[in-house]
Parts: C-alpha cells; structure tokens; sequence
C-alpha cells in the first residue's frame, strides 16, 4: 500500500538517550524509526550496528527501518535479524552481483527487504529487485549523498521518484535526506509515501508539529 510512513531519523537524536528519543518520536506521531547503518566504507562516516538495534529492540515494539550504508550487506542480514531489524533496506550499488540472494535471506530472517540508490545511480538499475521472483518491498530513493544528516535536499532526484511511482502504483517509495516541512511537498507530489527525516524534527522546537505537517504533505 502506498499509506504516508513518517520515520524520523535517530542519526539526528542524542545516541546516548537512544530508547528515551525512540519513545518521544512515537509518542509525538512517528510511523517507523529509520536507523542509518554505517560502515565508514560505503561512505566516509560510522555509526551504529547490530548491537545498538538489539538495544533498542529491547525498548520498542516500533517498526525499525534500518538503512545499510555499507559495502558487504550480506554479512549484515543475520545479526540484523537477531537484533530485532524490520526493515532492511541495502544499496544497489553494492549488491549487482547478489541481489537474490540477498532479499531471499533478508526475508528468510523475517525483515522486509529495500533497496536504496545514490543521486547518481539511475533508476533503471532498481527495476529488476522490484520485479525479481523474489522483490524487495520498498525503494529507498537517496535525496542526499549518504553518509550525513543535515544536508540540503537535491530536487534532480524527484524525476526518479515520478518515473518509479507511475510505474509502480502501489510501491513503497521512501525519501531520504533534506526533507523538511519545505522540500516534502515536491517529495510528496512526486510520488514518495515514506518521509525520512532527521535535523528537521529533532531540529524543531515542536517535532510533533514537524512530523503531522510531513504526513499531511503525504496524505493530502
Ligand atoms: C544520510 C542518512 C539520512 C540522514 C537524514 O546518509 O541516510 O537518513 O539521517 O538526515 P537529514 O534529514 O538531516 O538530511
Ligand atoms: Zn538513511
């Protein structure tokens, strides 16, 4: 279904209040906690893995949209589904040679399976994972170079957005990087049902007020 997913992104929250910024979010509206995975490898930043989602897991029953910025997301699948992930979503750009692989373990592990692409990797290069026998349920389309919070939103990505969501009417379609209460809206019309965002509600002096405006961008 296409239902408006709002997931702040607790790379902007205070790590060391990690449960206690998880619950807020949910308290002030949040759908998903996306939780960025990073290697200092895929891109030039680490922060958190397995062991932190199996923390937190402790914590919530929330939905954990884990996004893995990293080279070898294979090695990832079983301490993230030990861990508590619900989502796992890997990058394209790594996984041309075991995609099938990949999302058949991912699902075997119980987690739902994504694929997310750079600014500048085409969105032809997706279809095949959606399409596949066994397809990833959600394309993550990066509106920002991954690997920090905080940058500013590159609108040349909205084309894949539009091209992806009049080609697949009822995918999930996720957003990630620079949304904020003025750039969701090109987002929302665009095609994206699933708002990840950072510094623009941890940011906000009342973040409930940034995530119900997000998901009104989305809902209409
Ligand atoms: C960037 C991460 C994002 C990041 C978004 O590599 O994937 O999830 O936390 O942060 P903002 O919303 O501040 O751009
Ligand atoms: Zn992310």
């Amino acid at each position: 279904g296409v239902a408006a997913k709002i997931a702040p992104s607790m790379l902007s929250s205070d790590f060391a209040n990690l449960a206690s910024e998880a619950k807020r979010m949910l308290s002030l509206g949040a759908d998903w906690l996306h939780m960025d995975i990073m290697d200092g490898h895929f891109v030039p930043n680490l922060t958190i893995g397995a062991p932190v989602i199996e923390s937190l897991r402790k914590h919530t029953t929330a939905y954990l949209d884990c996004h893995l910025m990293v080279t070898n997301p294979l090695d990832y699948v079983d301490p993230m589904g030990k861990a508590g992930a619900s989502g796992f979503t890997f990058h394209v750009e790594v996984s041309k040679e075991n995609w099938q692989e990949l999302v058949q373990k991912i699902k075997a592990k119980g987690m739902r399976p994504g694929v997310a692409l750079k600014p500048g990797t085409p969105i032809e290069e997706v279809y095949p994972l959606v399409e596949g026998e066994h397809p990833v349920e959600m394309v993550l389309v990066m509106t920002v170079e991954p690997g920090f919070g905080g940058q500013k939103f590159m609108p040349e990505t909205m084309e894949k957005v539009r091209v992806l969501r009049k080609k697949y009417p009822s995918l999930d379609i996720e957003v990630d990087g620079g949304l904020g209460p003025s750039t969701v809206d090109v987002a929302a019309s665009a095609g994206a049902n699933c708002i990840v965002a950072g510094s623009s509600v941890f940011g906000a002096s009342e973040p409930g007020q940034v995530i119900s405006l997000l998901r009104k961008s989305v809902q209409g």
